[in-house]
């Protein structure tokens, strides 16, 4: 850990932050399905709670999802920085659904139309029904 530096990435603690993930879950309306505290990242700003996400293996494919930063944290690069730190942490392709591709292209995601059966689903359910009417993105990082 660098003590200089304002931000500190470390792994989820389910006592100390489970309420605050769940709270901004809901909040940003993000996928809640089959959460674990095993899967997420926290980043600290300034030792504050200021953004999260997680890897989930949906068992044909691994999914990057329930991402998001504190609205007073945003346009610092947070979201970024939790970004590349779940991409380092696995080998295998990653894969994720969004109605905001440009900012996940930016990371060096790409469009795809074929993907296993479980981002078909998550397209067709939870996004249709989050977010109606958006143009909604299958993405997948290669490794
Ligand atoms: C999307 C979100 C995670 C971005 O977090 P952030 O910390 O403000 O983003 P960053 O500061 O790391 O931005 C990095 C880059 O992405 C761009 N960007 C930020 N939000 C964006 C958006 N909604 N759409 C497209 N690009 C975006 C920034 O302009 C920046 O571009 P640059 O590198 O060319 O300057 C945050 O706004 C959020 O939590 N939104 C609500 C939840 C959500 O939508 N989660 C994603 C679900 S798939």
């Amino acid at each position: 850990m660098d003590l200089k530096s304002p931000i500190y990435i470390c792994r989820s603690n389910l006592k100390e932050f489970e309420s605050d993930i769940k709270f901004y879950v809901k909040r940003f309306k993000l996928d809640d399905k089959n959460m674990a505290a095993h899967q997420f990242k926290v980043l600290l700003y300034e030792n504050k709670f200021a953004a999260f996400g997680r890897l989930r293996d949906n068992g044909d494919a691994i999914e990057l999802c329930s991402l998001g930063v504190v609205e007073e944290y945003r346009g610092k690069k947070l979201g970024n920085a939790i970004v590349k730190e779940l991409l380092s942490e696995i080998k295998q392709d990653i894969y994720l659904v969004t109605v905001i591709p440009a900012f996940f292209t930016k990371l060096g995601f790409r469009e795809t139309q074929e993907y296993p059966i479980s981002l078909q689903d998550k397209r067709d359910n939870f996004c249709e029904h989050h977010h109606p009417g958006n143009c909604i993105s299958v993405l997948k990082y290669s490794k």
